[in-house]
């Protein structure tokens, strides 16, 4: 048995910024985010949006893509829930008029989607669900200082989401083995350092800044190359596959810079690497997705899906390209 994908959307928000609109308010350049990151623009949600609002439309553009809207589960990747309580799937599932079924998030930062597909994997195993719907489906701008030039250019909004059905393990769409993982030791490098149980927002934590993303972009940099071409031998060596049987690499989506280095320990050429980071920025747990949707994927491709991100949490996994349509 295996999870089979068969339907995929995206969704992003109406309003793009450049580099140069960015470079207006923050001391940097378009040079600069270009050549360190490759980023070029990314998607902005409007205030009084959230990331509902984005999984909603990506979610019934998955739905209209598997052809059909005969799902029992819902889960949701995401780092940035509408609210801390409750969480963010069920008002997602009501809205795609799915009903009262299952619906829950899972945070693993930008490794979330990996680890929500392994969780919807799990689901259409143990039989508690038939057909799964799984989104990727992120506000980071909410949570990034406009201020810090550091994390600011970075950061992007958008939305991403498969049907999962049960099939079998040698069909199209089939997805599979996983590789997870996390490290929390170095959970300091990449966090919200205020807003939680441990710390809530007061005036003090407001005049730090500390209710927005922190990150060590350095340390963050080395870990993410060294987890994700780790994680993926390991799916490879799990699967049986050589990095010869991939015909797409499929990464999460931070740094242009991270792809390529992936990529060229992992020895993966060119042509066959997937990247958009230049148009979204790092969308977080929707960066797999919207990577999925727009690369223009042929039925038989044979994928590499790997991701990493604050936890420190990484995940892999393989896949065969099935016959679909994106919406
Ligand atoms: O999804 C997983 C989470 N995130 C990531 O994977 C991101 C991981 N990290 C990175 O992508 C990179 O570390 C960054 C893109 C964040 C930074 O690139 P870098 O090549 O590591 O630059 P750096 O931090 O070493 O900074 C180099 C210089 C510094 O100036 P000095 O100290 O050399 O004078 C920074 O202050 O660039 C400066 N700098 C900037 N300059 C213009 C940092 N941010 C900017 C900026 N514009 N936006």
């Amino acid at each position: 048995m295996s999870a089979v994908l068969e339907g995929i959307g995206k969704a992003v928000p109406p309003r793009v910024v450049t580099n140069a609109e960015l470079a207006q308010t923050l001391d940097t350049t378009d040079e600069w985010v270009r050549t360190r990151t490759g980023i070029a623009q990314r998607y902005v949600a409007e205030r009084g949006s959230g990331t509902a609002d984005l999984a909603v439309e990506a979610g019934a553009n998955a739905l209209k893509s598997a052809g059909g809207s005969d799902v029992d589960a819902v889960v949701l990747a995401t780092t940035t829930p509408d609210r801390i309580v409750p969480s963010t799937a069920p008002e997602v599932a009501a809205r795609l008029g799915l009903g009262t079924i299952a619906a829950f998030d899972v945070n693993a930062v930008c490794a979330g989607f990996v680890y929500a597909l392994a969780t919807a994997a799990g689901l259409l195993a143990t039989g508690v669900a038939d057909r799964v719907l799984v989104i990727g489906a992120e506000v980071m701008t909410r949570i990034t200082d406009p201020t810090d030039r550091g994390t600011a250019v970075l950061f992007g909004d958008g939305a991403g989401a498969v049907v999962l059905r049960r099939g079998d393990a040698d069909e199209p769409g089939a997805i599979g083995p996983f590789d997870l993982g996390s490290d929390g030791d170095r959970a300091d490098l990449l966090a919200i350092p205020a807003g939680g149980s441990r710390r809530p927002v007061d005036a003090t934590a407001l005049a730090e800044r500390a209710n927005y993303l922190f990150m060590d972009g350095k340390e963050v940099y080395r870990q993410a190359v060294t987890r994700m071409v780790a994680s993926s031998r390991k799916v490879l060596d799990r699967a049986g596959w050589t990095i010869e049987d991939v015909d797409r690499l499929v990464g999460h989506q931070a740094n242009a810079r991270i792809l390529s280095a992936v990529a060229d320990r992992l020895g993966v050429p060119e042509d066959r690497r997937v990247s958009n980071v230049a148009r979204y920025g790092n969308t977080s747990a929707a960066s797999i997705p919207l990577a999925l949707a727009d690369a223009g994927l042929r039925p038989g491709e044979r994928l590499l899906l790997t991701a990493f991100g604050a936890g420190m949490s990484w995940g892999s996994t393989l896949m065969t390209w099935p016959e679909i349509t994106a919406a």
